[in-house]
């Protein structure tokens, strides 16, 4: 009992306690009241199960609620670490949406527990928790199992770095002994809004946590370069015909209504936008998408659009995603009760279009936040799937090259098993890196898994020597 493997400050000095403990193991009652006392509240939290696992995971996992500002409650699945969780880093994880659920992380990308068609569980040999304690947290109230006691589901960028923000410290008060632990924001997608905002608020405000870097794959940096960028990528991967021409860039309005219509024709071509060589899960699909994205080309309403159409099979999965097997798994009873996920909580799913559409983007452009992060001495790092078009790596290239950092390293390609994995550009703070996804040799399962976005958008790679990568980029 005194070695706890929860290691909080009560337990490592508590002789006293202790021993008491053990000499009160017969009294029920009183271990009772001692073992409540000695071990803080998060052994409420602690996962005894994992429904549909072969087998015992080596490290312990936790999942509940962090209350997030009054009456909101963000549920949250932490897994410590398989190597040494007192020493190793903590890493929190935000999906992107707005709207979609830290979970798909967990379950499809970097996390430990991946899914079979057949709804059992199997260990993910690349899980990041293999070098990390790893903090999931669904975000904001409304995703995935969190909620609003108000059911008031309307929300903005800074009010959920502010939430964000609450839900962390709440955290530390459940695990007070991770504070002392190297921590770090990661997040993908539209998490690119969220971790540079939320890490902002951390470094500017926190002295109990112990803050140490950044990092963003396949995010949301500015809308404009992302945007523009993308014409760049789909133009040279093939994916326009004459009606697109780059060198007419200074014929700006015609252009840019060229260049709508020929994205809006890659949808409908049935694409996906988050693997250009991947399938598209439901085969061709709606231009919803797109339309976002384009619509970001002017800051302005567009010209209407035919009328989108909708896959209702399961609600809450984007456009050409296969979220069959989590909405399964996280919605099956046992499942639920083994996560502590109370009876009343919504229908789990990936993303939710409550959220989604009630949600107010107010951030455009991240690039104050980094040069606040940088002027802070911050490590960061943009990671990208190389065929993501959801938020493709030039954006990202882009986007750190204007921040006028000093080059370290230049563009040169970084190597797994003997191959180019990818390329990567070293600044003073910041790191630029792409994955060359498929010349990296992920076992066959999670080549063929359920989110089926190594492609482009949903890869993570482990690296031995450290933390690397895992992209999605849900706008
Ligand atoms: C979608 O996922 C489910 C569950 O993993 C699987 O059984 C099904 O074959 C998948 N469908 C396609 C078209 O990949
Ligand atoms: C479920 O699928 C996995 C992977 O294909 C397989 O190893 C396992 O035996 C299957 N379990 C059942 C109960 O069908
Ligand atoms: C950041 O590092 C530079 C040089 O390494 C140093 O001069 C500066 O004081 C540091 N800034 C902060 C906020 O630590």
């Amino acid at each position: 009992i005194c070695e706890s493997p929860l290691r909080t400050p009560e337990c490592m000095s508590g002789g006293t306690i202790c021993e008491a403990t053990m000499m009160l193991q017969s009294s029920a009652l009183l271990f009772t009241l001692l073992f409540a006392g000695c071990w803080a509240q998060d052994e409420a939290d602690l996962v005894t199960s994992v429904p549909g696992l072969i087998g015992i995971p080596n490290f312990k996992h936790y999942s509940g609620y962090l209350q997030a500002g009054p009456g909101k409650y963000f549920h949250y699945w932490f897994v410590e670490s398989q190597n040494n969780p007192s020493t190793d880093p903590l890493v929190l994880w935000l999906s992107g949406g707005p709207g979609c659920s830290s979970m798909e992380g967990l379950l499809a990308e970097n996390g430990p527990f991946h899914l079979n068609d057949n709804g059992t569980v199997y260990l993910n040999p690349y899980s990041w928790n293999k070098l990390a304690n790893m903090l999931y947290l669904e975000s904001p109230a409304g995703v995935g199992f969190s909620y609003s006691i108000s059911g008031n589901y309307q929300t903005s960028d800074p009010q959920v770095a502010e939430d964000n923000y609450k839900a962390l410290q709440q955290f530390f008060s459940k695990f007070p002994s991770f504070a002392s632990n190297n921590f770090y924001v990661f997040a993908e997608s539209y998490g690119g809004v969220y971790a540079p905002s939320l890490s902002q608020l951390i470094i500017s405000r926190s002295t109990n946590i112990n803050f140490k870097g950044m990092g963003v794959g396949n995010g949301m940096t500015s809308y404009a370069l992302n945007d523009q960028s993308l014409i760049y990528f789909g133009y040279y991967h093939g994916l326009f015909g004459d009606d697109v021409q780059l060198a007419s860039w200074s014929q700006c309005l015609s252009w840019f209504l060229q260049v709508y219509s020929a994205l809006y024709q890659i949808q409908d071509t049935g694409l996906n936008i988050y693997d250009l060589y991947g399938q598209c899960y439901g085969g061709v699909g709606s231009s919803a998408r797109y339309a976002a994205d384009v619509s970001n080309l002017f800051l302005a309403p567009l010209p209407s659009l035919p009328p989108q159409q909708e896959d209702t099979s399961i609600p809450g999965v984007p456009r050409c995603i296969n979220g069959t097997a989590m909405y399964y798994w996280l919605n099956d009873p046992t499942v639920r009760a083994a996560l502590h996920i109370p009876r009343s909580i919504q229908t789990w799913e990936l993303c939710s279009s409550t959220v989604g559409s009630l949600y107010q983007r107010v951030y455009m452009d991240m690039s104050p936040f980094y040069q606040d992060l940088l002027q802070r001495n911050v490590t960061l790092l943009l990671y990208s799937g190389d065929v993501d078009m959801a938020c493709n790596f030039i954006g990202s290239k882009w986007f750190v090259e204007a921040l006028n950092q000093q080059v370290v390293s230049q563009y040169r390609p970084w190597f797994y098993n003997n191959q180019i994995a990818g390329y990567v550009e070293q600044y003073e703070h910041i790191t630029f890196l792409t994955v060359k996804v498929k010349t990296v040799s992920l076992n066959e399962k999670v080549t063929l898994g359920t989110s089926g976005l190594l492609g482009g958008h949903g890869v993570f790679v482990l690296k031995t020597t450290g933390l690397t990568v895992s992209l999605t980029c849900y706008l």
